[in-house]
């Protein structure tokens, strides 16, 4: 085992410049389980369980393979839920929308732009009926599907408040922060959010965070707020230890925008890195999970929000929006270099073996919002060694489980967490 782990971190060395260019990888970092000062106690009972339950039934078995039916019998679909997921057009979300509208609970597809909403539910009724042994069966189970397509630009606040003036009404019982931006590493130019914030943590934090703010009280009170974070978010992790390590520093940058015109380059005041900014941005995202349940707790809330990390799923679309193929890439490394990324996916992949597939991604986030063993409690990290998804879905609860979040992730539970909320709060203005 240790010869095998040697030889992977000499394989790895060999592979450091390229995967210097793709930092925004997400290999986990596999610690033991421990968890935020508030949650020491991690339920590692919970972990062991959850591959013994039983119960269940799954319509998703038009899709998966007997052995990935089987391991899926911990979630509990007898009570239909409503179920929302951002960027859902594409990758890890679009996946998971699949896998849960066939278990029967209703999706709300926020995408940012309508069309793509409207394109993202016909692919996922293409793919189920290219997929299907039996058109007639199939047929019935796309008329059953409940894709509900709705526009959601995280980069405009004002997107946002349409969103939720348009689901004031029933309420959700899991909301999921997915949606994510990662520019090109060697990007120089700071790209805006329509309020004139950095485009990367603009998006992947401000724009779920204002979201959050207005959609709370849309969510049932023993519901679930599931985000997409990263391995990378974590500088002892090996993806998060690639390049410059993602830190909010003093959250100088922020602290100066709140102060002005709202306009920051980076969260710590420093210039302009696009691979950082996108590492801060997954490190805010598992702040602001962590800040999020200290709220809810506060407040009484049953309400238990975590956040996980997909593992690294390379496998790019060519164009934004166009698959090279249907629901097997994520189009998060679009804007890299293509030649790179074909590269690096294959090293990843198959000589490495540390890459997941698009299901897989797709598959943790369902764990994460609809595993009963997910919701008991809140401000939680899960995440798995690189290469888990070779043990296919058996993998959820036992490779992907729960882990410690990283050192400044940690640290920040005693004050600087609570600031990045207020900080956050004057920027999107609530
Ligand atoms: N792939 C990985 O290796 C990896 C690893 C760790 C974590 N993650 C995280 O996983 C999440 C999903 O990413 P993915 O890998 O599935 O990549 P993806 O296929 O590119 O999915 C990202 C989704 O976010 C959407 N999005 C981006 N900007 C948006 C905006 N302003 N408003 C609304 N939606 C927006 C994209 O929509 P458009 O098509 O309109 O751009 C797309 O649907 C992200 O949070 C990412 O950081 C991914």
């Amino acid at each position: 085992m240790i010869f095998i782990c040697t030889m992977r971190s000499a394989i790895l060395l060999l592979f450091l410049p390229l995967t210097k260019a793709f930092s925004l990888q997400a290999s986990s970092s596999a610690r033991p389980s421990t968890s935020l000062s508030a949650y020491n106690e991690v339920d590692r009972r919970s972990a062991i369980l959850q591959g013994s339950t039983t119960a269940g039934f799954a319509l998703s078995s038009l899709l998966l393979s007997p052995n990935e039916v089987s391991a899926l019998q911990d979630y509990d679909d007898s009570a239909k839920k409503r179920i929302l997921i951002t960027g859902s057009n594409s990758g890890i979300g679009m996946d998971a929308a699949q896998r849960m509208a066939l278990r029967g609970h209703e999706v709300v597809l926020a995408c940012r732009t309508l069309n793509k909403a409207n394109e993202a539910a016909d692919k996922i009724k293409t793919m189920i009926a290219n997929d299907a042994d039996d058109a007639v069966a199939a047929i019935s189970t796309i008329k059953s599907l409940k894709l509900i397509p709705m526009e959601c630009d995280l980069a405009d606040l004002s997107s946002i408040d349409t969103f939720v003036k348009q689901n004031s009404g029933a309420k959700f019982d899991a909301v999921c922060y997915n949606a994510g931006i990662a520019r090109n590493t060697e990007a120089k130019d700071v790209a805006r959010t329509k309020q004139g914030f950095e485009l990367t943590v603009g998006t992947n934090h401000l724009g779920h965070f204002y979201l959050n703010q207005l959609i709370l009280p849309s969510i049932k009170d023993n519901g679930r707020i599931v985000v997409t974070a990263s391995g990378v978010h974590d500088p002892d992790s090996p993806g998060g230890a690639q390049g410059v390590p993602a830190t909010l520093g003093d959250l100088a940058g922020l602290e100066k925008a709140a102060a002005g015109d709202g306009k920051f380059d980076m969260v710590d005041g420093g210039a302009f890195n696009a691979d950082k900014a996108y590492k801060d941005s997954k490190l805010c995202n598992v702040l602001f999970t962590r800040e999020l349940q200290r709220r809810l707790d506060e407040k009484g809330s049953n309400i238990k929000a975590n956040c996980f990390n997909p593992g690294l799923i390379v496998v790019s679309l060519t164009k934004r929006g166009q698959f090279t193929k249907p629901l097997l890439g994520t189009g998060l490394f679009r804007d890299q270099n293509q030649l790179f990324t074909k590269v690096f996916d294959v090293a990843a992949t198959k000589l490495l073996k540390v890459g997941e597939t698009t299901h897989w991604g797709g598959g943790a986030l369902e764990y994460m919002t609809l595993s009963s063993n997910v919701g008991k409690q809140g401000g939680m990290y899960y995440t798995s060694p690189p290469g888990s998804s070779k043990y296919g879905e058996d993998a959820f609860g036992r490779e992907f489980k729960l882990s410690q979040v990283s050192k400044e992730a940690k640290s920040s539970d005693d004050g600087k967490a609570k600031r990045f909320w207020e900080l956050s709060e004057k920027l999107v203005g609530v």
